[in-house]
């Protein structure tokens, strides 16, 4: 058992999801531009709705994890400020990671619009057709999709700097994604 590092599940679910993520936000940007062409327009969108469905369940199951297996304790060298910075940030990202997804599938739900993967499963809309609705968790979806693509940059500023210039031992808790000395 290392308790300096995350667990295998912890640390697998935070490299797919940041896989998953990285390429999620550049796709949505994209799909709404005028004069791409239409094949490609309908790959990105079918690509971010399915995957941002996908990346709302991992968070779920991720938090999930998180109660029953909580982090080791953090480098006993890392000053408070900074821990509180770390923690704070975290609370943002998860907070956000619940919020966009679900403010992007009440705007294509209430939109009238298919969500593939679902729909091949045969689950229904949870939310009423509405474009008052469908509108408002537009906006929310935008803010809150540059807002977290924000909050990223600035968590993968602060987790490089830990690992290239301090080698204090923090980024090491979060690596490599599976296996090394962990539980
Ligand atoms: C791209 C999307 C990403 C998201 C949404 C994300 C999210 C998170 C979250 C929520 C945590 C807290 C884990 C917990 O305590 O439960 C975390 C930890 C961590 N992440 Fe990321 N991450 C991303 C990308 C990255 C990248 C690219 C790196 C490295 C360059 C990185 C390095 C780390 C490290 C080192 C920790 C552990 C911090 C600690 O010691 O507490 N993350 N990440
Ligand atoms: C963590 C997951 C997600 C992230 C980070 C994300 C991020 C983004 C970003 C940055 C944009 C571009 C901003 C804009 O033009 O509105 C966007 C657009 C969009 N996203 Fe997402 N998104 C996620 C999940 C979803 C989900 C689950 C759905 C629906 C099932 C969805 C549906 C849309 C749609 C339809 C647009 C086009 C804008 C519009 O016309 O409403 N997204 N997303």
């Amino acid at each position: 058992m290392d308790q300096t590092r995350y667990s295998n599940t912890a640390r697998g679910l935070h490299w797919l999801m940041a896989v998953l993520i990285v390429l999620t936000v550049p796709a949505g940007l994209v799909m709404v531009q005028e004069g791409i062409s239409r094949d490609l327009q309908n790959a990105l969108f079918l690509y971010h709705k399915n995957v941002g469905v996908l990346l709302l369940l991992l968070v779920a199951v991720r938090l999930a994890w998180r109660w029953r297996n909580p982090p080791p304790p953090k480098p006993a060298s890392l000053p408070q400020w900074q821990a509180r910075i770390a923690e704070a940030t975290h609370v943002a990202l998860y907070a956000l990671l619940v919020a966009v997804p679900v403010a992007g599938y009440v705007r294509v739900r209430a939109g009238g619009f298919p969500i593939e993967s679902l729909d091949a499963l045969g689950v229904p809309a949870l939310v009423p057709r509405s474009d008052a609705l469908a509108e408002v968790a537009k906006t929310i979806h935008y803010g809150a999709g540059l807002l977290i693509a924000a909050v990223i940059a600035l968590h993968v500023g602060a987790a490089l700097f830990h690992g290239i210039v301090k080698r204090d031992g923090v980024f090491s808790r979060m690596w490599p994604p599976l296996g090394g000395r962990g539980r």
